[in-house]
């Protein structure tokens, strides 16, 4: 009953999933919400106003230089008389006038006017998607506090089209719109988390170091999640070139000892996620200054040492966290690597994905993980990071309930 009596501001771009939104709208509007729908002129070609308009049962906007609808300055109206501003199918155009604030039709206008959260569906095809602009683009609204469902990975309506830039489907986005408007849910008010993210670098001189190919989206949606339901949270973060999360105390670091002790001084805490991709060996002794290469000279051997193991630290701490979840990326034997993780580092649930390059996870948006327990496994199918974090989240909440 979430969506019971919702105020939902609908903004339909011009993209070609334009069509699934006539469902998305009957599934909004089945729960209890009410739909007020905006569309842009390219949303338009692809469905008319007019059927947008009986399935929602309201008017449905389209200009901005509206006589009738400006009398009261109705764009402010339309982008602050609402519970959330919902944007399906958001197209790569409109994300890029977003991300750089422009607002030169009723739709964007209202995105640069809304004081409400603003949930984006982006549908476009892969090679927009994948483009450095839109990336960039992702990236600065994720910054600025947008919440993105999808897009999926699969077939696309061109023909011969495959890839990541589907829309997510309908009722994927009807639980993105309920979990963003659950706000009078937060299991975790009063709770302590601490989540590390993000890779290690570890110095072979002042210029060089070793280092994996983790992100930190994982990490850092998972720590935004916890915020989101209520928990304190204390983000200790590798080497990344993400955002920060809003809302929550962010600690960098660059070595997996700094990251330990950083770790270790926020405890106590009630919950502990390791995200972060924890170099487990570093140079034994750093050259203080760069290595120079000498003619003729073999090139230099590196004495490797073992990095603490954060997660077994606290796993086995004096002050351990009730809840104590771990990540095991793996390349081979995923289940029993996780599962032996478990036992050996004091976890009560290990989040094992297989990071093999073929599964384009270390670095990528979407994710595939198993999630081992003491009671037993559960394989989660393939979502988006952001979803997993949601999940994640709901499942650490769900033990303090
Ligand atoms: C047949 C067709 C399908 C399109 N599909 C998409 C799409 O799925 N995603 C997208 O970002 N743009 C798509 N476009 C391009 C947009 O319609 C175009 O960038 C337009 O300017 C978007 O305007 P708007 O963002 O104001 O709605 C499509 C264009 C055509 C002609």
């Amino acid at each position: 009953m979430i969506l019971q009596g919702k105020r939902i501001l609908l903004i339909i771009s011009g993209g070609i999933a334009a069509y699934k939104i006539l469902d998305l709208i009957r599934r909004l509007r089945e729960r209890g919400a009410s739909v007020r729908p905006v569309m842009t002129a390219g949303a338009q070609a692809f469905v008319t106003p007019l059927v947008v308009g009986a399935l929602a049962a309201d008017k449905v906007f389209t200009e901005l230089f509206s006589r009738e609808d400006e009398q009261d300055v109705g764009h402010i109206r339309l982008a602050r008389d609402c519970d959330l501003v919902l944007i399906a199918p958001a197209t790569a155009n409109l994300m890029a006038k977003m991300a750089s604030g422009l607002a030169d039709d009723l739709a964007s206008t209202i995105l640069l006017a809304t004081n409400r959260p603003v949930l984006a569906a982006p549908a476009m095809n892969p090679k927009m998607w994948a483009h450095p602009a839109t990336r960039r683009n992702h990236a600065t609204l994720v910054g600025d506090g947008i919440r993105f469902v999808g897009p999926a990975s699969g077939e696309m309506a061109e023909s011969g089209e495959k890839g990541e830039g589907r829309m997510a489907e309908p009722l994927e986005i009807v639980a993105a719109v309920e979990t963003l408007l659950d706000t009078g849910d937060k299991p975790l008010a009063g709770k302590k988390a601490i989540v590390t993210s993000g890779p290690t670098h570890e110095p072979i001189d002042p210029v060089r170091y070793i280092a994996n190919r983790s992100s930190g989206k994982q990490g850092h949606a998972i720590a935004a999640e916890l915020s989101q339901l209520g928990a304190e949270v204390t983000l200790v973060s590798g080497p990344v070139i993400i955002p920060d999360p809003k809302g929550v105390k962010v600690i960098h670091v660059e070595r997996a000892e700094e990251m330990r002790d950083a770790v270790l001084s926020a405890l106590p805490a009630d919950i502990a996620v390791m995200v972060a991709a924890v170099a487990d060996w570093r140079v034994a002794s750093a050259a203080g200054n760069k290595i120079k290469k000498q003619p003729g000279e073999t090139p230099p051997s590196l004495l490797l040492t073992e990095n603490p193991d954060i997660l077994k630290t606290v796993g086995h701490h004096a002050q351990r966290p009730k809840l104590v979840v771990g990540f095991a990326a793996e390349t081979q034997n995923v289940a029993e690597n996780g599962r032996s993780k478990l036992e050996r580092k004091g976890a009560d649930y290990i989040i094992a994905n297989d990071v093999s390059p073929e599964t384009g996870i270390m670095g990528g948006d979407r994710n595939r993980v198993k999630v081992i327990g003491k009671a037993g496994d559960e394989d989660w199918p393939e979502m988006d990071k952001q979803s997993v974090a949601e999940k994640i989240a709901r499942l650490i909440a769900s033990h303090f309930a």
